[in-house]
C-alpha cells in the first residue's frame, strides 16, 4: 500500500497520482537517497526535528515520485524549493509533475501529481494543547463556527481539520500560510464518512478539501472541485 496509487478523474480525463507515507522507523543513511545538493542543504540544518522533517519529507516525497517517473534510484530525484518554499521537482522525466508533502511527529506524507491538476497535503497530530492558539489564529468562517458547535469529534481533531484544510490549499496555490488565515477558511463541511469530510472553502470555489482523522493525526488534501480521487489515501 505504500506507495499508493489513486486515479484523478476530471470530466472525461483521468490523470496518475502517487501518494507515499515514511516513517521515522524506517529512516536510512541520508545519502540512500539524497541528492549531492540535498546531502549539502541536509548538512546546514543544526537541530534534529528540522533534520528528521527534512528527511521524512524528502523520503516520503521521492517514493511518492520514485513510483510515478519510473525512477528506482532516488539519489537521481532532486528535491529543491522555489521562493515561496514550495518544494521543485528535478529529474530529467520530471517535467509537469509537482509534488506536495507534509511531516508531522515521526511521519512524512507526500502526493506526487501531474501540474495540471494542483494538489496540496498537510498533515498534523492532534494537540489538546495547541487547540486553543490554532483556534484564536484560524478567523473561522461562519460556516466552520456552526460546524465546531455541532461537531461529533472531540475539539482538538476539528482544529485539526479545520487548520490542515488551509495549509493544504495554501499549498496547493504555492502560496503556503502567507496570507490572513480566514481568506482559506471552508464554506462547506460534508461528512464523508465516520471521521472524514469533503469541504468546499469559502473563498476559493474551484478547489476543495478532503480532510480525515486517522489515529490522531489530520490529514487534509486540497484538490480541483470538480476533480475524484480513486481513494481515501491510506496513513498504513
Ligand atoms: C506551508 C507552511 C505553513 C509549512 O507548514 P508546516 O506545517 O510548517 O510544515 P509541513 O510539514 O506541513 O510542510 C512543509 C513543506 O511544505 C512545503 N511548502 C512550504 N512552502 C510552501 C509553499 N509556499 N507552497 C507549497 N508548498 C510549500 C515544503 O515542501 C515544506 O517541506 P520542506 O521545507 O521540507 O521542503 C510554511 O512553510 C509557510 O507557508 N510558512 C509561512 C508563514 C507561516 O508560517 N505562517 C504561520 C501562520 S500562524
Amino acid at each position: 500500500m505504500n506507495p499508493q496509487a489513486l486515479t484523478l478523474r476530471h470530466g472525461d480525463e483521468e490523470r496518475r497520482a502517487i501518494f507515499a507515507v515514511a516513517e521515522a522507523v524506517e529512516l536510512q543513511a541520508p545519502a540512500a537517497f539524497l541528492s549531492e545538493a540535498e546531502l549539502a542543504g541536509f548538512s546546514a540544518l543544526r537541530f534534529p526535528l528540522k533534520q528528521q522533517g527534512f528527511l521524512l519529507g524528502r523520503l516520503a516525497a521521492k517514493r511518492a515520485l520514485g513510483a510515478l517517473l519510473a525512477e528506482p534510484d532516488l539519489r537521481r530525484i532532486e528535491i529543491g524549493s522555489g521562493v515561496f518554499g514550495q518544494p521543485l521537482v528535478r529529474h530529467p522525466r520530471a517535467e509537469g509533475i509537482d509534488v506536495t508533502l507534509s511531516h508531522s511527529h515521526g511521519l512524512a506524507v507526500a502526493l506526487a501529481y501531474p501540474a495540471e491538476s494542483p494538489l496540496g497535503v498537510d498533515l498534523e497530530t492532534v494537540s489538546e494543547v495547541a487547540a486553543g492558539t490554532i483556534l484564536a489564529e484560524l478567523q473561522l468562517s461562519a460556516a466552520e463556527k456552526a460546524w465546531l458547535a455541532a461537531r461529533t469529534i472531540d475539539e482538538a481533531t476539528a482544529c485539526g481539520v479545520l487548520w490542515t484544510a488551509r495549509e493544504a490549499l495554501g499549498k496547493s496555490m504555492k502560496i503556503g500560510l502567507n496570507c490572513p488565515l480566514g481568506v482559506l477558511s471552508l464554506g462547506q463541511l460534508e461528512p464523508a464518512g465516520a471521521a472524514a469530510w469533503d469541504c468546499r472553502y469559502a473563498n476559493f470555489p474551484q478547489s476543495r478539501c478532503l480532510s480525515q482523522a486517522i489515529d490522531g493525526r489530520v490529514l487534509s488534501i486540497a484538490l480541483p472541485s470538480e476533480t475524484e480521487l480513486s481513494a481515501w489515501p491510506q496513513l498504513r
